[in-house]
């Protein structure tokens, strides 16, 4: 499947340019060249016996760790997803491993996953993660921020959606050196892309009872990329007169986040600024080990860590946090439609962090991950009333 987007030294050559080095993709989708082409058709959904079958992405670091602790509570609590693991090995030098994950997501619809580390040094294997978003056209990324009140943090009741374009702007990978010392990287920014993410991001302002909209860019620096954005939310919010629109630029952003972040309800920006923004938010309210993502298309959803970190120096230690993973599950069965087990994964997760105190070292507490999710088995267990 992947081989159909194989870009060539040749065809670049032909261009005109001097390519002394291509450290972009030779070898996978770069959507935005055919953004009305490339938009995945969905598979009807497995679903056996009323169980859902969800891919599960372990990568790399606590990946894998995370997941064994998913897979435990939703034993223990009953919850009926299959898994099917791929393991995407890291080192490899093809791509194999990734469009069997790709074809296992097209199949089952949804998957959880950490992130995947991509160690090979072919400049042909560029990010596993990058390639799945934009393969199966995960055009948004949302976060909810949102603190619990026994974190130890600088702000407390936090409490905002940041909606991020996922597939295009800086992470395009359009980058080549033109004459020796000179690299030029370009970011693409599509009004197809703005339109549809800025249209997600009034919804999900008005379907959750929010009243502000800020888009995040640069437009006083980059008129023509970051101004398109600016202008197709401004467009996009004479379509919402009950929901406040406003902007900032991203260097402002980061200041009033961390001094005052209560100002913000829902942000919506460009790829990059959203990757700035979810890490800062989520370090407010905690840190890595805390707040869980969510990324859509128009046919397939990943769940992941907010942060999308590795966490590769303490994987193996017992002290990784949980709660990120597990939030992200959370989220998985919301979208599944299994309501209850979402609530009560997430009920468990607040009476852990909130009353039990059950905290890793990151939120500088002494309990090791499994103390954590043997405090959320337990609730899990207790909330459905069998013991
Ligand atoms: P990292 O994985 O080293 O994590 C940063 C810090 O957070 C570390 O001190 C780590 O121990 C801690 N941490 C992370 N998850 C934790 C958890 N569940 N519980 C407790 N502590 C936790 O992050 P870094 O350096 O940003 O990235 C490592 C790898 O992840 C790199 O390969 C990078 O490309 C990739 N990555 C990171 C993203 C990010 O937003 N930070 C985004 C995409 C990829």
């Amino acid at each position: 499947m992947l081989s159909i987007f194989l870009k060539s030294y040749t065809s670049l050559k032909k261009s005109g340019l001097q390519i002394v080095r291509q450290l972009s993709s030779v070898n996978f989708d770069i959507q935005q060249k055919h953004p009305q082409a490339q938009r995945p058709v969905g598979l009807p959904r497995a679903r056996y016996g009323g169980r859902n079958a969800v891919t599960m992405l372990p990568g790399g670091g606590i990946g894998p760790e995370l997941m064994d602790y998913v897979k435990e509570v939703f034993l223990e609590g009953g919850i009926p997803v299959d898994f099917e693991t791929i393991q995407i090995d890291p080192k490899s030098d093809n791509n194999d491993d990734l469009e069997y994950a790709i074809m296992s997501i097209r199949r089952n619809g949804v998957c959880i996953k950490g992130n995947i580390e991509t160690q090979s040094l072919d400049s042909a294997i560029i990010s596993r993660n990058v390639a799945i978003r934009n393969e199966l056209d995960l055009f948004m990324n949302v976060i909810h921020v949102q603190s619990y009140n026994n974190i130890r943090s600088r702000h407390k009741n936090v409490d905002v959606i940041v909606v991020r374009q996922n597939t295009e702007g800086e992470y395009a990978m359009l980058e080549h050196e033109s004459v020796k010392g000179v690299v030029e990287s370009m970011k693409v920014i599509t009004k197809t892309n703005s339109t549809r993410l800025a249209r997600n991001a009034f919804e999900l302002a008005k379907n959750n009872g929010r009243s502000k909209v800020t888009a995040i860019h640069k437009a006083n620096i980059m008129k023509l990329s970051d101004g398109l954005f600016l202008e197709t939310c401004k467009n996009m919010s004479l379509n919402y007169p009950d929901i406040k629109f406003d902007h900032m630029i991203i260097d402002n952003c980061c200041m009033q986040l961390v001094s005052n972040p209560h100002q913000f309800d829902v942000m919506v920006m460009p790829n990059l600024y959203g990757s700035i923004v979810s890490n800062v938010i989520c370090g407010l309210v905690g840190g890595a080990g805390i707040i869980s993502g969510k990324n859509y298309g128009d046919h397939y959803a990943v769940f992941e860590p907010g942060t999308r970190n590795t966490g590769s120096s303490i994987a193996g230690t017992n002290t990784a946090n949980p709660i990120a993973m597990l939030n992200a599950s959370a989220d998985m069965l919301e979208h599944l439609g299994h309501r209850v087990h979402c609530d009560k994964i997430r009920t468990a997760i607040s009476k852990t962090l909130n009353e039990d105190m059950v905290h890793t070292p990151d939120l500088n507490g002494t309990a090791k991950s499994s103390d954590v999710v043997q405090n959320i088995i337990k609730y899990v267990k207790s909330i459905g009333g069998r013991i």
